[in-house]
């Protein structure tokens, strides 16, 4: 039988100032199965690297020259003993060779209602504008695993929320996010646990 105190560990990736990651490592800093293990940001002045320091999670910047090099991060990945990877606005795609190692434990989440208002150009407040623009009523959250095929990764959860006709982008980035906070950790750790479960019968 496994150790029971053997956690799973996340590694987190994220570029700006990181409100999904604080929301990780506040919900799983006493959790009994799941911990936070490590942030990762391409941009050296990401505000996320300074809440993982708050917060005592250790954090990396790794650079497009960085990801070049595939078997020194692969390394870095394993050193860390990382299971999962939760994208948290991290805006650099993943390479393939990193879905591979980690099949079905990368998740993304996307702040609309995918297969809309996805793809290239389609992040933070661009989403938003775009839902206002095409008059929907309802948007919300996609919560799914990354898959080589950017954006298509098997949908986890989504849940909305209606679009009012005084919304602005930024009021719909405000009830958009607050979801974000309140499923994509839930969500995480319910994916994670089911596998696990599976994983000590091994
Ligand atoms: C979130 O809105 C998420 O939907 C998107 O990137 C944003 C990151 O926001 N993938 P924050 O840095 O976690 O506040």
């Amino acid at each position: 039988m496994k150790n029971p105190v053997n956690k799973m560990r996340l590694a987190i990736m994220a570029s700006g100032r990181g409100s999904n990651a604080v929301n990780f490592m506040e919900y799983f800093g006493s959790h009994q199965r799941i911990e936070v293990a490590l942030v990762v940001s391409n941009n050296p002045a990401a505000g996320v690297l300074d809440r993982a320091a708050e917060h005592g999670v250790g954090s990396r910047v790794l650079t497009a020259g960085d990801w070049g090099r595939k078997t020194e991060v692969l390394a870095f990945f394993a050193d860390y003993a990382v299971d999962a990877i939760v994208l948290a606005g991290y805006m650099r795609l993943i390479p393939e060779w990193l879905i591979k190692k980690f099949p079905n434990r990368i998740f993304n989440i996307h702040p609309a209602l995918l297969p809309d208002f996805g793809g290239k150009g389609m992040y933070g407040i661009h989403v938003h504008r775009a839902v206002i623009q095409s008059g929907v009523k309802r948007t919300g959250i996609t919560i799914h695993l990354v898959n080589e095929r950017y954006d298509e990764g098997p949908v986890l959860f989504q849940e909305s929320i209606p679009v009012y006709p005084e919304d602005t982008p930024e009021s719909l980035a405000v009830r958009v996010q607050r979801l974000e906070h309140l499923y994509y950790p839930r969500v995480v750790e319910e994916q994670l646990l089911g596998e696990r479960g599976s994983k000590n019968e091994e």
